[in-house]
């Protein structure tokens, strides 16, 4: 019997030490090094992206990149996300040697679309722009090479981000925030005649399905649709004050879901944060996406309410 135990113990130990090894292993390793592809790729600056490129860098850029207090694109800490570490986005003005002034456009396609650098350091926190189409991609970069007073040349330096070790262990153990490989085809523009595939291009750019589903780490970046509760909301969020807020179902449910809205209602509330009939708007993090055009937005509904209803009822808890 005292064997028997003798031997329990001495798995336990070993079990023990082999997790802790493993741990002090991801810790110290960090984030993994891939190997970055070259590129070959001239954007041709026309005023037609760049003015393309100037909405997109707003809805996807901004929220990240722009510091209210330089006017710029010079970067700055991302303070809702302490989970993932002590996380700085950096300047990405033209600035030659603090900003991405001399990043080649095929670098520069190479991070957008996999979020990693020429020299192979993996970016988890950058969106990944895995279905934006060819067109979409050229018109971010016209914009960050443009005359734009948001990405003019600024000699701001952010701190080093400090990857928390969830980030570390998730990466390591490649579940979530896993880099994209580079696409092998053209990625044609999204077909606005189709009004749900339209919407369901804009819903996975504009990441309405990373904060609407169930949960960040049950999401499903090959198919999004697999997500846990896609759509159907109760993710927990925070806001800029540090209070828990819960993401809200955005499927057709009736009672649970938004199934009664008219698409006035979802216009009002995507672009301007108004909720319907007077009730209390809608606070951050939720972004106000006033940039999107109406037919956008109404693109939007159209492909929810074609994806399957979830009943959840999320509770407006303050
Ligand atoms: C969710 C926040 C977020 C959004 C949105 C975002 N970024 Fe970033 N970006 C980051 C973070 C964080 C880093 C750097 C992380 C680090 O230091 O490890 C970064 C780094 C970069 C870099 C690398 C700069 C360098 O010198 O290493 C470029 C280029 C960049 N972002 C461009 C963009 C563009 C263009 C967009 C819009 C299409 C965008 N980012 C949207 C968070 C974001
Ligand atoms: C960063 C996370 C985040 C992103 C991205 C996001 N939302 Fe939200 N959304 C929220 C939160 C949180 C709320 C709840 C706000 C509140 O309770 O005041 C919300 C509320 C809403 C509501 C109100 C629903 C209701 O029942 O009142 C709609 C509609 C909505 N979002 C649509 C969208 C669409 C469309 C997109 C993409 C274009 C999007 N959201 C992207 C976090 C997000």
């Amino acid at each position: 019997m005292k064997k028997v135990l003798r031997y329990l113990l001495y798995t336990l130990v070993a079990v023990v030490a082999l997790v802790s090894l493993a741990a002090a292993f991801i810790a110290v390793r960090g984030v993994p090094t891939e190997k970055a592809q070259h590129i070959h790729l001239t954007v041709e600056p026309t005023p037609v992206r760049i003015a393309r490129g100037e909405k997109l860098a707003s809805l996807l850029c901004k929220s990240c990149h722009l510091d209210p207090n330089t006017g710029r694109f010079t970067g700055k800490r991302l303070e809702d996300v302490p989970q993932f570490g002590t996380i700085y986005a950096r300047n990405i003005t033209q600035h030659p040697e603090f900003g991405i002034g001399k990043w080649t456009d095929g670098e520069l396609a190479y991070l957008l679309r996999t979020g990693i650098k020429p020299d192979g350091t993996h970016l988890p926190l950058m969106p990944k722009l895995k279905e934006s189409s060819d067109e979409d991609v050229y018109s971010i970069i016209a914009f960050l090479r443009s005359e734009h007073p948001w990405v003019q040349a600024d000699n701001t330096r952010q701190p080093k981000t400090e990857y928390s070790f969830l980030t570390k262990f998730l990466t390591n153990a490649g579940i979530l925030m896993k880099p994209v490989p580079y696409p092998t085809q053209p990625i044609p523009e999204p077909d606005t005649t189709n009004k749900a595939a339209w919407g369901r291009y804009m819903a996975l750019q504009l990441d309405c399905w990373v904060c609407h589903s169930k949960d960040f780490l049950k999401l499903d970046p090959d198919t999004p649709e697999k997500s846990l509760g896609y759509f159907g909301g109760g993710n927990v969020l925070q806001t800029p004050e540090g209070k828990e807020i819960l993401s809200r179902n955005l499927t057709m449910d009736n009672e649970t879901g938004i199934g009664k809205w008219t698409e006035d209602d979802f216009i009002k509330a995507v672009r301007f944060g108004q909720a319907p009939d007077g009730a209390p708007g809608l606070r951050d993090p939720m972004p106000k996406f006033s940039n999107l055009s109406d037919a956008e937005a109404r693109a939007i509904l159209a492909y929810l309410r074609s994806i399957p209803k979830i009943r959840n009822r999320v509770e407006r808890k303050f």
